[in-house]
């Protein structure tokens, strides 16, 4: 897979095969541990196991042994669907969704090295409030407040909108229903909430969803009383599902850092072919701004994996261009401070780009639309590959500079605008040479550009590794 100009370098993947989301994300005895869901038999959904990898300092990333694989006969013998860590009085303990076609319930497994889990039968919570499905009951995330424990589940009330559960429990065992934590209010934001994700943040609490059936992320940010979340401000997470079942953790330095999972957005022939499927995004550190609003940017580790500054031609070559660069593995800093604002102006870069421009992709700022968007439509010239625009609005304060980080890694597109706008994305250009960037201004703006070469976040030679034996 080394040669696969798909497959991403300081993105996490698994070994081989399909993984889909972040589970579990903890730090533990001087280890962050990223679980996904995952399959180890096939690069398509099914059979779900959870993966495991570990990190000293959130940038070298080794695999450990598949940590959850479902149970003949159990409560989580069709899946070990997605959840959460806890250390519940001093012992690690997973809580995720047992599937089987019949149901879906709440699980929880016991470690003591974190490698080798250990399910729990009895704790098993097998039935959903009244007016919420079997099969709309899942992703329990676990949290502690006020010196109790709370799990947050998400489900559909009445097969109809979005719902988070609220449990609550003294000993992290016996679990007692408190209510519903948050009813969509609004119909368009899907029928079903999957990886409700609950957390304090600055004075306030943030609630993220993620839209069944792939329909995209939502935040909330608001206030926790009396065990109901009142909700204050609310925004996209992630346009188009291009990120999906966001889950979060406390840093031991208090930093709350997120990960997302982000699909293929091709065939699944073309998926066989290679044999993986999914990628991460970088953790991201997040924060409320003074407005209130959720603000997320790359954690500054990730500048860790800057091999090299990459060469940066300024040129007037090509009317609008500014300046060119190349690379597939990048992590691109470009600042724009826009002197006048007027129609038809537009700003941005593009990647991936072929010397013949049969492809390219470009990212384009329009300061009179307060549009920021990622075009996909020349951005491979395979015809099984989704190329759809995606877009998102973002308002610059007067006299705010636009700034972009973009971090481009093979297929993987992710760019975060002002710390308040991601996008994210994949893209699959045909071309080998298909390795060029430029930036470019329609208008009147100035630029400061910087380029780096990326390196790779995984600790040596990958395989799949078996799950250790119970003994
Ligand atoms: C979200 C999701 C979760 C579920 C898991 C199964 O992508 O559908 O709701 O637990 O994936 O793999």
């Amino acid at each position: 897979m080394t040669s696969d100009q798909h497959r991403p370098r300081f993105h996490f993947t698994a070994p081989t095969n399909w993984i889909n989301d972040p589970n579990g994300v903890c730090f533990h005895a001087g280890r962050y541990h990223l679980y996904y869901q995952y399959n180890p038999n096939a690069a398509k959904w099914g059979d779900i196991h959870w993966g495991h990898a570990s990190s000293a300092d959130l940038v070298h990333w080794r695999d450990e042994p598949i940590a959850l694989a479902p149970t003949p006969g159990g409560a989580d013998a069709g899946g070990c669907f997605s959840g959460s860590f806890a250390l519940v009085a001093g012992q690690p303990t997973l809580y995720y969704t047992g599937y089987t076609a019949q149901r879906q319930v709440q699980c929880a497994a016991t470690s003591d090295d974190l490698q080798h889990w250990t399910l729990q039968p009895a704790r098993t919570i097998t039935t959903p409030p009244p007016g919420v499905g079997v099969q709309d009951f899942r992703d329990p995330y676990v949290f502690r407040h006020d010196d109790r424990w709370y799990m947050v589940v998400g489900a559909s009330l009445h097969h109809a909108r979005g719902q988070c559960l609220l449990y609550r429990s003294d000993d992290g065992i016996a679990w007692d229903y408190r209510g519903p934590l948050f009813t969509s209010p609004d119909l368009t934001l899907g029928r079903m909430w999957e990886c409700p994700n609950f957390f304090p943040l600055g004075d306030r609490w943030v609630l993220t969803v993620s839209i069944w059936l792939g329909l995209g992320a939502h935040w909330f940010v608001g206030r926790f009383e009396n065990e109901v979340f009142v909700p204050e401000s609310d925004g996209v997470l992630d346009l188009d599902a291009g990120a999906f079942a966001h889950l979060t953790m406390q840093g031991p330095d208090g930093r709350t850092l997120q990960w997302a999972w982000m699909n293929e957005q091709r065939e699944q022939a073309r998926i066989d072919a290679d044999g993986w499927a999914g990628a991460m995004t970088v953790p991201r550190e997040l924060s409320l701004d003074a407005r209130g609003r959720l603000n997320l940017r790359p954690v500054a580790e990730i500048a860790a994996l800057r091999e090299a500054p990459v060469d940066v031609t300024t040129s007037g070559a090509q009317r609008g261009v500014v300046a060119t660069f190349a690379g597939r593995h990048l992590d691109i800093e470009a600042t724009f401070t826009i002197r006048s604002v007027h129609d038809s102006q537009k700003l941005g870069l593009t990647v991936l780009a072929s010397p013949d421009g049969s492809e390219v992709t470009r990212i384009v700022f329009w300061p009179d639309a307060r549009r920021l968007s990622i075009e996909r439509a020349r951005s491979s010239t395979d015809a099984l590959v989704r190329r759809q625009d995606l877009h998102g609005t973002l308002l610059l304060d007067e006299g705010e500079a636009l700034h972009l980080r973009v971090l481009l890694d093979g297929s993987v597109l992710e760019v975060y605008a002002n710390d308040r706008l991601a996008l994210a994305t994949r893209v699959y250009p045909v071309s080998e040479a298909s390795v060029l960037g430029s930036v470019f201004v329609e208008g009147e703006a100035d630029v400061a550009l910087q380029v780096w070469a990326m390196g790779s976040l995984h600790e040596g030679p990958r395989s799949v590794l078996a799950r250790p034996t119970q003994d």
